[in-house]
């Protein structure tokens, strides 16, 4: 059998970068691991506890709780996937609506919260047969890894498969708010100090605005074979 190596997928928020990596996985057997999802769940921690809101965010106090967050995946064989929980609860509808989207990206500027999810990182990468994606797994948390995927789409068709998204989950938004909230989180991640999203040197860049889903996954999947021919 083929050597099982490390997939690290960044990119601007929602490119379809967890479903290309869900995607991935199933076909190659690997695990899964959705990183946005442990930067949404802190950020759902700090809302719950009253540290952050509309008007303020009491970095401290979140910074103090953090060594009382546990964090896990637990894989759901219904859904096919792993499901976020926070603290043994399953937080997986809760971390995807747009109040923790508004806050997750001042989360994710933290240092000292960046430091705690990379070590927790790589430990689950550390057998590779892992296929992650976020803003810094190419760069930070893996940069060996043997395959970087750097994702892009315009901000407008973003947007608009966000939008899609939520009104099916039956949350009452605007696109308007959808695509300010993505144009917002794309200047806050390229431009925080910790860790901004960039694509490294080596990560192969894909823009997906005029693709179809199978016609990336094809590419990657291509890639993926060529890679673990030579290894
Ligand atoms: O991929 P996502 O939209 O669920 O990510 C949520 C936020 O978390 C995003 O605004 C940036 C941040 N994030 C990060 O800073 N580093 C990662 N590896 C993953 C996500």
């Amino acid at each position: 059998m083929d050597k099982k190596i490390t997939i690290a997928i960044d990119g601007f928020s929602s490119t379809g970068k967890s479903t290309l990596a869900k995607q991935l996985a199933k076909q190659l057997g690997y695990v899964y691991v959705d990183t946005g999802a442990m930067y949404r769940a802190i950020s759902l921690f700090a809302m719950q506890n009253g540290y952050i809101n509309e008007d303020f965010f009491n970095k401290e106090t979140l910074i103090d709780s953090l060594p009382t967050i546990r964090l896990q995946f637990k894989f759901n064989p219904d859904l096919g996937f792993a499901e976020m929980y926070l603290n043994d609860t399953n937080v997986e509808r809760e971390i995807r609506t747009i109040e923790v989207s508004r806050f997750v990206s001042k989360v994710a500027e933290l240092s000292e919260v960046r430091v705690k999810l990379v070590e927790l990182q790589k430990e689950m990468g550390k057998d590779k047969g892992i296929v992650m994606d976020g803003r810094d797994i190419g760069t930070v948390v893996f940069p060996d890894a043997e395959l970087k995927i750097f994702m892009t789409a315009s901000a407008t068709t973003r947007a608009q498969r966000r939008y899609d998204e939520l009104l099916q989950k039956g949350d009452s938004v605007s696109f308007e708010e959808v695509l300010k909230n993505v144009e917002e989180r794309d200047y806050i991640d390229t431009h925080r100090a910790n860790s901004p999203l960039v694509k490294a040197e080596d990560a192969i860049e894909i823009d997906n605005s005029e693709l179809t889903r199978e016609e990336q996954f094809g590419i990657v999947l291509s890639l993926v074979n060529e890679i673990t021919k030579t290894i």
